[in-house]
């Protein structure tokens, strides 16, 4: 993540002549391993790669021939080539069960790259890129495939420079996470050698509930050290969601009425027009709440949230992070029924579009009573947020595609144009934009002009696209660029995970007790069930909806 890192060409850099020759006196004086430790503490030491390309890296990915590698980490890798981005000394290894040489592969991912780029195709950045992909064939759970591996990229490592450095990005199923890091552990091919970095990236889901969370940290944890782990949520790599920090704390206006004494409540929206699509089987199992709520929307919430940390290096990031989650008033099961709702999409229209009902979906149970929607007010037990309500919700085949976070502060605390047709005015409302239409709006009571006081709310309204364009991007550029830079600040730390689990375990735990009774339908095309409009309106608030 470059933006918040305190890294301006004017600081001193580990270039430097006199650095050079102060890194030398560090490391004779504190040793190998302490100096080590300070280093990766100390943003000062971070510097040495900030607008310039990544170290060499040797970009292993098992699921080569998966959508995740297709859609998404191809793209981003070219987009990340095309911005120079990539260092010369680069290789990827695609590693999966179908059988194909490295030839059909490059031709595959040329396909690929053809159809699904956001960029227009530059002939010689592709083929850039193509020269420097290989394949392997082999069976994820058959040690065969860890000794052909072996060998790969001993051999592309001496090709291409890569000097060691391996990052292998499991776009797997998770069922594979562990098996696949066991193997490479036996291998020895996660093992780090002075000046050699071996990381592994694995994407959500993160178990299934706390206890598969901490069962799956635990295998891999008795592998890799904690800072060779990073665990992707992709919202983090939402340029919105990473504003959300540059506007806390880079402007110094905010901060001071971030609180309770300022700010009525929050609202974190996370609205989706799609239904489960071709994912039926994963998202039965699955539903609204493991999906989105311990992922996506608490690290939305954690970033709205969570105090100043006191540097922008990933454990002083995540350490606020988790101190905020730890804060997240735990439920008891008379909370969970006053406090959540779930909800499951009927048939309805669409955008003009018939669209069926979800326990007609491909690969869902006719009777399923899995929840596609689900809303919650949370508490956070903190002197910033105490008593201050945080309502979350998120669902598919909702009336528009839209997150953003809603912050509503407390009215004016005298009416004084009681005595004017307005008796009460409408509070100032800020609303960050996550996506699609990326930016922040501020809305103020103004006087409309004319003889009588009268006041009307307008809107002071900040678009992305305005100052900076439409960069085309998958969401993945920063996260890859980070992983490769040794940058963990966007990435989510094993505790973390485990506080997510731990604030929805309760509320999985009361809904598969209550069966039937614990969901409400709604019609597809909709806001969700008129339920998650009563929970706010018994604490006389409503939802922002648009039309
Ligand atoms: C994924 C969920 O993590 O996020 C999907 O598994 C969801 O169900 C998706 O549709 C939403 O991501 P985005 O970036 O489209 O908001």
């Amino acid at each position: 993540m470059n933006t918040p890192h305190p890294r301006s060409s004017s600081e001193s850099s580990i270039h430097h002549k006199d650095s050079v020759q102060e890194q030398h006196t560090f490391e004779d004086l504190l040793g190998g391993t302490e100096a080590k430790t300070l280093r990766d503490h100390n943003p000062l030491f971070h510097q040495a790669n900030h607008g310039q390309t990544r170290p060499p890296t040797l970009f292993v990915i098992f699921g080569a021939q998966g959508d995740l590698t297709k859609r998404k980490l191809i793209p981003a890798l070219y987009n990340l080539a095309a911005s120079r981005h990539l260092p010369q000394e680069f290789a990827i290894l695609g590693v999966d069960g179908i059988a194909m040489d490295t030839e059909d592969f490059r031709l595959k991912i040329s396909q690929d790259i053809q159809e699904l780029s956001n960029l227009p195709i530059d002939a010689t950045i592709k083929k850039w890129l193509l020269d420097r992909l290989y394949y392997l064939s082999g069976d994820f759970r058959d040690p065969h495939t860890y000794e052909s591996l072996q060998q790969a990229v001993s051999q592309l490592n001496a090709q291409h420079g890569t000097q060691g450095n391996y990052l292998y990005y499991l776009a797997t199923a998770s069922s594979f996470f562990g098996e696949i890091v066991q193997q490479l552990g036996e291998k020895g091919l996660v093992k780090q050698n002075e000046g050699s970095s071996r990381r592994v990236v694995i994407e959500k889901p993160f178990g299934h509930d706390l206890e598969s969370a901490q069962s799956l940290n635990h295998t891999l944890r008795s592998v890799l050290a904690e800072s060779q782990i990073y665990r992707i949520d992709h919202y983090l790599g939402k340029e919105t969601v990473q504003n959300i920090l540059v506007f806390r704390f880079a402007n110094g206006i905010f901060e001071p009425v971030w609180n309770r004494n300022y700010i009525d409540h929050v609202q974190i929206t996370v609205a989706e027009t799609l239904g489960v699509e071709h994912r039926g089987t994963y998202y039965d199992n699955a539903g609204a709440l493991r999906d989105m709520v311990p992922n996506h929307l608490l690290q939305i919430l954690g970033f709205v949230a969570m105090e100043p940390p006191n540097t922008f290096d990933a454990e002083a990031v995540r350490n606020e992070k988790a101190k905020l989650l730890r804060a997240i008033e735990p439920m008891n099961p008379v909370d969970v029924l006053q406090s959540t709702v779930a909800g499951q999409y009927r048939a309805g229209i669409i955008n003009g579009r018939h669209v069926p009902p979800y326990c007609s979906e491909t690969n869902v149970s006719p009777k399923s009573l899995r929840e596609t929607y689900t809303a919650m007010t949370l508490f956070i037990e903190s002197w910033r947020w105490e008593g201050v309500p945080f309502y979350l919700r998120t669902g598919k085949r909702l009336n528009k595609r839209v997150t953003e976070v809603v912050i509503q502060f407390k009215s004016a605390p005298l009416m004084l144009f009681r005595k004017t047709p307005v008796d009460r005015l409408t509070p100032n409302v800020l609303v960050i934009r996550i996506q699609p239409d990326e930016g922040i709006s501020l809305s103020f009571g103004a006087k409309i002009p004319g003889p009588q006081v009268q006041v009307g709310n307008v809107d002071m309204d900040f678009q992305y696209a305005d100052y900076f364009g439409d960069a085309p991007s998958t969401g993945y550029e920063t996260l890859l660029h980070d992983v490769m830079d040794g940058d963990a600040t966007l990435f989510q730390r094993s505790d973390n995970v485990e506080l997510g689990w731990q604030v929805v375990d309760p509320i999985l735990k009361v809904w598969d007790s209550l069966g039937t009774h614990a969901i409400h339908h709604y019609d597809s095309g909709s806001w969700g069930p008129s339920e998650a409009d009563a929970l706010l309106a018994k604490d006389g608030r409503k939802w922002r909806n648009h039309d």
